[in-house]
């Protein structure tokens, strides 16, 4: 999610809430804005950079104000979609990060109720409920309005003529920072540390309210005090949170993202895409697009769905279809494209488009040109993956695929509710794969003494090892291949010995037993194994040189918890060879040329 900022005290707003905006500029965004209270709420925005606004901003004169860089989940990123967001009276202001699952039964009911939408997006509901509660206390009409709202936020809400700032925060980061006759907000400390750096960290649940000589904290109706930190980054340390490298925190935020996504997509209760036309027919069939990462999440999902829908998936690399690959005649294609920017995802769209194919895409970037040219759109709602290396936005991706599978998975009910449980405790499962980091970090260190590493796997499994392959190669630039683990004695056996280890990823399901014999033939040819492998499997800590446990989940999720072990791998393996990591040579974000 983005970038959100407060100031009030007796400086101007505008200059500090434009400087602070400018700190969270590298989260990306499509938009901006901000709003400074006076006798009235002045607002401006548009879906500019940072630098655009502040060139054509009008004197807005104020000493209370709010800004907010958009990372849009609802609604394309545009003028009117940019927070800040208000209510009818144009005197509440609110900027939000996050979001809101019950959105639409909430927005209807405030239509119904006489209250005018401007935007598309599920933040102004926020400001809406604040005015429909509102009766002369701005932190009631608050509290309030947050028990409607179902969904992860932080929130900053200002009125006219009400010298403070409301905020609330729920799975969504917010801090204060403490000055002298002045306070900030900000969702990150980068936004802040010019000013002060002492810090407040508010807490899921925390609603504040901030005036220029005070902080007072409640959460569940009681007075709660929360300590005030000593910060002693600098700025560039503080937009990576505290870790080393963003790739590393991108990679812990992935329990939020799983929450995030499937928050939002079980509260909507309806499919995320329509896939009928390929479905009902019978005789429809189902497309796959992708590049690199992206390309290993279209594997999984054809796995995924063959097993779910019992039809064939087709996929195809998007750069090989676009010079022979047929288009589906009958049913209809999948997209995957995490920066909705990719040459070879955009050109296969462009073409599938011309040869009337419905095309789908499942993409990171609300407003990417991918998100604007196909029929339907599914976003991923990872936030801004800052990393070359793709790790969030890849698992949001099997998010999407899990969800929209399911609504036409041929499973009984009793099956369908086990998945959507699965599901749910998923981020609780990866969670305890990032706090077992000691055990990959060993392995990790092996792993930085060689120049040549196999990964195998088996069914849903072998995309991952072919997404650990990729990972360990552009980041750490040791020679790693993915392989089909029934493949490697196919050829690759001759390439085996004590210089060549093999990752080999275990899933518990139908292929457990024969892996068990690959790895056998692997060591035979003496090269070390290191196993990734479900919790309480005896029989593999005596074959492997090293092993990786993951908590149990049904096999077809797997390949969430699996993939987050061999991101730490790539990543402690670059890091103990000394790699940039975050911007890795010859590499980019988005790939725009074929
Ligand atoms: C993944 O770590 C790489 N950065 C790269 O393979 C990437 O997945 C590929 O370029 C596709 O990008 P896209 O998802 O934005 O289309
Ligand atoms: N869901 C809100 C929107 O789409 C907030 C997005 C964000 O966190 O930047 O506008």
């Amino acid at each position: 999610m983005c970038g959100i900022v407060g100031y009030i005290g007796e400086r101007q707003a505008k200059p500090v809430l434009m400087s602070s905006l400018s700190r969270l500029e590298y989260r990306g965004y499509d938009s901006c804005g901000i709003a400074i209270a006076g006798s009235h709420v002045e607002v401006y925005k548009d879906a500019v950079r940072v630098k655009v606004l502040e060139k054509v901003l009008p004197p807005m004169p104020g000493t209370m104000g709010i800004g907010h860089t958009r990372w849009a989940t609802h609604g394309e990123p545009s003028q009117v979609n940019a927070h800040p967001h208000g209510d009818c009276t144009g005197e509440i202001s609110v900027v939000h990060n996050g979001v809101i699952n019950n959105f639409q039964k909430l927005k209807q009911q405030l239509v119904a109720e006489g209250h005018k939408f401007i935007s598309e997006t599920d933040t102004e509901v926020i400001s809406h409920l604040v005015e429909k509660y509102y009766v002369g206390n701005l932190e009631e009409a608050v509290t309030v309005a947050l028990h409607d709202i179902d969904g992860s936020y932080a929130i900053v809400v200002l009125k006219a003529d009400e010298p403070k700032l409301v905020v609330a925060r729920k799975d969504s980061p917010l801090i204060i920072g403490v000055g002298d006759r002045e306070n900030f907000v900000a969702s990150d400390v980068p936004a802040i540390l010019d000013y002060t750096s002492r810090v407040i960290y508010l807490e899921d649940d925390d609603i504040g309210v901030i005036t220029r000589d005070s902080i007072n904290i409640r959460r569940h109706n009681a007075d709660v005090k929360r300590k005030t930190h000593q910060i002693s980054w600098n700025v560039e340390d503080a937009q990576k949170a505290g870790y080393e490298h963003f790739m590393l925190k991108e990679i812990h935020e992935q329990p939020k993202v799983i929450r995030d996504t499937i928050g939002g997509y079980i509260s909507a209760a309806e499919p995320v895409a329509d896939l009928t036309k390929s479905l009902d027919t019978g005789l429809g069939e189902i497309l796959i697009l992708a590049s690199g990462t992206s390309y290993h999440a279209a594997l999984i999902g054809k796995y995924i769905m063959e097993d779910l829908f019992k039809v064939a998936v087709r996929t195809e690399l998007a750069s090989e279809f676009n010079y022979y690959g047929q288009s589906p005649v009958r049913g209809q294609t999948i997209v995957i494209t995490q920066s909705g920017e990719t040459a070879d995802a955009l050109k296969a769209i462009k073409r599938l488009k011309e040869e009337n194919c419905r095309v789908i895409v499942i993409t990171n970037v609300p407003g990417s040109t991918a998100s604007r040219i196909a029929d339907q759109v599914v976003d991923t709602r990872a936030g801004p993956e800052i990393s070359v290396a793709a790790t969030k936005s890849f698992i949001a991706q099997l998010m999407a695929l899990y969800w929209l599978a399911l609504p036409y998975a041929k499973v009984d009910i009793r099956k369908l509710d086990n998945l959507i449980m699965g599901l749910r405790q998923l981020p609780g499962k990866v969670q305890r794969v990032l706090d077992n980091v000691n055990a990959v970090s060993e392995c990790a260190r092996q792993l930085s003494k060689y120049n040549d590493v196999f990964f195998i796997g088996r069914g849903i499994n072998f995309p991952v090892a072919l997404e650990g392959a990729l990972k360990l190669k552009e980041i750490s630039y040791i020679h790693a291949e993915g392989y089909a683990a029934g493949e490697l004695k196919h050829g690759p056996f001759a390439l085996l010995g004590a210089d060549t280890p093999v990752v080999a990823i275990i899933a518990q399901d139908n292929t457990a037993e024969v892996m068990l014999t690959n790895i056998k033939e692997v060591k035979a040819r003496r090269s070390p194994v290191i196993a990734v492998v479900g919790e309480d499997n005896e029989a593999i800590s005596e074959l492997a040189d090293s092993v990786i446990t993951v908590p149990q989940v049904d096999a077809i999720f797997s390949p969430v918890v699996n993939t987050v072990v061999l991101q730490l791998l790539a990543y402690y393996t670059a890091k103990y060879r000394g790699c940039p990591i975050d911007f890795p040579r010859n590499l980019a974000k988005s790939v725009t040329v074929e």
